[in-house]
């Protein structure tokens, strides 16, 4: 008997695939990288690692879930037992993402609410570090701060208690209601900020093509970076929430539409960005590219800045801060259901014991992000976990799948046996090649730019702590459960359909 949680409908299922996807990576990471690569020449890296990698990963990860019907681990155990402690990493990897990905929530939960009255005043930094965060040196951790628990708190209840309704009532119902509403929020910030005096200046900014960038390794690297935190892939999530759909699935035709919805949303995030920077920039009556930044600053600094030039600020400015809300829960209940469905199934748990335990740890864990010294946490367990975590993981799955297990050749059989679109050489050349020789150079490169210099010039001792160590720590912790044995009825479903070897 196969007692999984199942999707109700293929919308439900894509709304779901999408809605990780579409997070505050696309919002706050994608629009500055993009400029700051290259601006219109980017998309040339991008597109390249969206069809050599991003969308041939998302397949192969959509097939995984789909023929052995498990948890990344689950998953990977019935493929090879040597291989089980790759989806712990995955799975490890996504824990640690959660555990700050709720906390930018929770930041933005706060400033949709201090749109209202504009209560960032007319110097947004300090508001944003020092009112807000109450923020200290890198490695003094201080109080707990308040202003950041609150919202933490009931982020995370909310989070949880979707989850622990399961798949078809839990995460399809509430992307359903997440995903159209933050489209449409979404639509109407866009529209409004290139109507906006000056948006044509951000725009120009953002796409005029820099291409003598297209040498540069690293954009290149940016570009493959962007794609795997963009897409979730490489962290569990596709593989568990590809586990859930019935046996009658398209898997191929779904991957596309899922990459694509992405990356729309990515560009039209970049449109809106820009065209709010040009705004400012002729507010203030500079060039645009004085007035740019990424990540955490964007959102927290620059645009409660933008937001109080604009015309009918408030409104925008829930609007704004609302979809970035709704664009990080959706994504965060992706994220926590790859711990909460590996541990359920693992320890043969229920669900509700598996939320409780699984995040409530992570809950727990993310308090030290609320603390004055969060940001400087954050920036560094983000910079990490994704240069050494996802990039890594994914790099290391696609070598274990295509040259040491050899599965390429089944993984394509069934994903053909099941979808419209056929998938052939481009898909195993991407996975078995491309792929693998550019993870495996932005390796090579990332440690370099490490070794050279430390990150954000943060101190030695607090980059091994937070970064190396958290790294590291979660490769040993995926080790250590894969060593344990599974429950005997899944053990029973792992003697079913493995994935069989390239003759
Ligand atoms: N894919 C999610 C994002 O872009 C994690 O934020």
């Amino acid at each position: 008997m196969d007692n999984r949680g199942q999707w109700g409908t293929r919308a439900g299922f894509l709304l779901a695939a999408m809605g990780s996807a579409i997070g505050l990576g696309n919002i706050w990471r994608f629009p500055a990288t993009a400029y700051e690569n290259g601006g219109g020449a980017f998309f040339l890296p991008y597109l390249f690692a969206l069809l050599t990698a991003g969308i041939p990963i998302l397949i192969m990860e959509f097939t995984i879930g789909h023929k052995l019907r498990g948890s990344a681990p689950n998953s990977f155990n019935k493929m090879d037992k040597k291989m089980e402690w790759i989806g712990w990493w995955q799975v490890g990897i996504s824990f640690v993402i959660s555990t700050y990905y709720a906390v930018i929530i929770a930041w933005a939960s706060m400033f949709a609410w201090y749109s209202i009255g504009l209560d960032w005043g007319s110097d947004t930094q300090t508001f944003f570090l020092n009112d807000f965060l109450n923020m200290t040196d890198p490695g003094v951790f201080g109080n707990i701060v308040p202003k950041v628990v609150l919202p933490l708190i009931v982020i995370w209840l909310i989070v949880l208690g979707v989850l622990s309704r399961g798949v078809k009532k839990g995460i399809e119902v509430a992307n359903k209601i997440f995903i159209p509403t933050l489209v449409v929020l979404f639509l109407l910030i866009v529209i409004r900020a290139v109507t906006l005096e000056g948006a044509g200046a951000g725009l120009d900014a953002f796409f005029k093509p820099d291409w003598s960038s297209i040498t540069d390794g690293s954009v290149w690297i940016a570009a493959y970076g962007q794609i795997f935190f963009s897409l979730s892939i490489a962290f569990a999530i596709m593989i568990t929430y590809s586990s859930y759909l019935p046996r009658k699935s398209d898997i191929t035709n779904n991957a596309f539409i899922t990459g694509f919805a992405n990356s729309s949303f990515e560009l039209l995030a970049g449109i809106g960005v820009f065209a709010a920077l040009g705004f400012m920039a002729a507010q203030a009556n500079v060039e645009v590219t004085e007035v740019v930044n990424g990540g955490i600053i964007l959102a927290f600094v620059v645009f409660p800045e933008i937001i109080s030039q604009m015309p009918f600020s408030a409104f925008f400015g829930v609007l704004f801060f609302l979809s970035l809300v709704l664009a990080g829960f959706s994504s965060l209940i992706s994220i926590s259901e790859t711990y909460v469905s590996a541990v359920s199934e693992k320890f043969n748990i229920s669900r509700g014991a598996s939320v409780v335990f699984g995040g409530g740890l992570a809950a727990l864990i993310s308090l030290a992000y609320a603390t004055q010294g969060g940001l400087a946490l954050l920036d560094t367990v983000d910079h990490f976990i994704n240069s050494y975590g996802v990039a890594l993981a994914g790099l290391v799955e696609v070598v274990a799948i295509a040259w040491l297990y050899r599965g390429l050749k089944d993984i394509q059989n069934h994903a053909n046996s099941v979808s419209d679109i056929k998938i052939g050489a481009w898909w195993r050349y991407s996975i078995s090649i491309i792929t693998p020789i550019v993870l495996g150079f932005m390796m090579v490169q990332n440690i370099r730019t490490e070794l050279a210099s430390n990150y954000e010039g943060y101190p030695t001792d607090f980059l091994f702590t937070y970064g190396w160590l958290v790294v590291v720590g979660v490769i040993v912790v995926g080790v250590i459960l894969s060593i344990r044995k599974w429950p005997t009825q899944t053990t029973y479903e792992t003697k079913q359909g493995g994935i069989t070897h390239d003759k």
